[in-house]
This record gives structure tokens, C-alpha cells and sequence, in this order.
């Protein structure tokens, strides 16, 4: 029995190593991007806290990576959040979408943030801390109907 044990673990052990060798490349990270909504637009401080603290991290060019997003398999989970992350919503290229797009992703975020489905649970249960409280869902939702009037005033 003791055998059996130590060969299964022995052999986990290997396949362990074994996958960190199966290619899956971490998206890019860049700070400077000039298309960026915080940097271009001069927001309320707090919102703009809410959002690099709750949402960056998958939904912009300025992903922070912690040590074990390095290793497999919570890589591949991590690559295929900020790809889809990203693809869906962009904060660092916000200003090259059309209004219409914007208009339309700020109703988008409300409804999620308020849902409660942003940020993604598997995200918040490392990154506690990235979780909203009342508060904040309260002010990212005022948020983005001023935001929205502010594109229609433009
Ligand atoms: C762990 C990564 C992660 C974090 C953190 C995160 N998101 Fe997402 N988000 C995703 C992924 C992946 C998708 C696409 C799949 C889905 O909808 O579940 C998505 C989809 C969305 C969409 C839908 C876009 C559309 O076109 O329908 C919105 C809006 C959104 N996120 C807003 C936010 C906001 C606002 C925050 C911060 C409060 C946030 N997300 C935090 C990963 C994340």
C-alpha cells in the first residue's frame, strides 16, 4: 500500500514537471498605453482605484502577474481569462473604440458589477481583496451614467 502511495505521488510529481514544459505564453504586459480611459480622461480618483484594483488585471494592457501564474496549470487558467478578458473589454485601448461601442460597454459593466458577476469569484478568491463592496458597485454604477452622459454631451 505504502508502495503504491509513494509511486503515485512519484509519478504526479513528473507530470507535474512534465507539464510546465507545454507552451502556453502569458499575454503581454505594458504600462504606457495612451489609449488608456484612466490616463486620457482624467477620471474621479476613486473610480479609476476601483477599476485598476478590480479589473485590470484581465481587462487591460497592465496585467500584474503574481509568481504562481507562472506555473501549470493555473497558467493555462490565467491565459485564457485576460485573452477573453481582454478581447471583451480593453481599458487600455478604450479610446479607440466608436462612442457607440463605449456607450454600450458602460451599460455592459454596470450590469455585471452589479450582478455581481464581475470580478470573476475565481479571481476574488485569491485577490479578496479585489472583491466590491457595496459601495464601490454603488459607485462604478453612478459611474458609468455619468460617463455615458458625458459621451452624449460630446
Ligand atoms: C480574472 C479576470 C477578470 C477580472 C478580474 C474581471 N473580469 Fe470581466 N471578464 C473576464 C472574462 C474572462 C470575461 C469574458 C467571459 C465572461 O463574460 O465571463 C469578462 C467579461 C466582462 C464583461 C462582458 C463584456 C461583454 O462584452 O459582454 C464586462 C462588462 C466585464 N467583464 C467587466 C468587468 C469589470 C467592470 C471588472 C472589475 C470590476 C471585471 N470585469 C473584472 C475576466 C475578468
Amino acid at each position: 500500500m505504502r508502495r503504491i502511495s509513494l509511486i503515485i505521488v512519484g509519478l504526479l510529481a513528473i507530470l507535474f514537471i512534465l507539464i510546465q514544459f507545454i507552451p502556453s505564453k502569458l499575454p503581454s504586459a505594458s504600462i504606457e498605453n495612451e489609449d488608456d480611459l484612466i490616463l486620457s480622461s482624467g477620471m474621479d480618483k476613486e473610480v479609476a482605484g476601483i477599476l485598476k484594483y478590480s479589473c485590470y488585471d484581465c481587462h487591460s494592457n497592465e496585467t500584474k502577474y503574481p509568481w504562481y501564474s507562472y506555473v501549470a496549470p493555473v497558467r493555462w487558467l490565467i491565459v485564457k481569462d485576460i485573452n477573453e478578458g481582454r478581447k471583451e473589454l480593453n481599458f487600455s485601448e478604450w479610446n479607440k473604440m466608436e462612442k457607440r461601442e463605449q456607450i454600450k460597454m458602460l451599460g455592459e459593466i454596470a450590469e455585471e458589477v452589479e450582478e455581481g458577476l464581475m470580478p470573476l469569484p475565481v479571481y476574488t478568491f485569491i485577490h479578496w481583496d479585489a472583491r466590491l463592496n457595496e459601495e464601490e458597485r454603488e459607485k462604478l454604477s453612478q459611474w458609468t451614467v455619468k460617463k455615458t452622459e458625458e459621451i452624449f454631451g460630446d
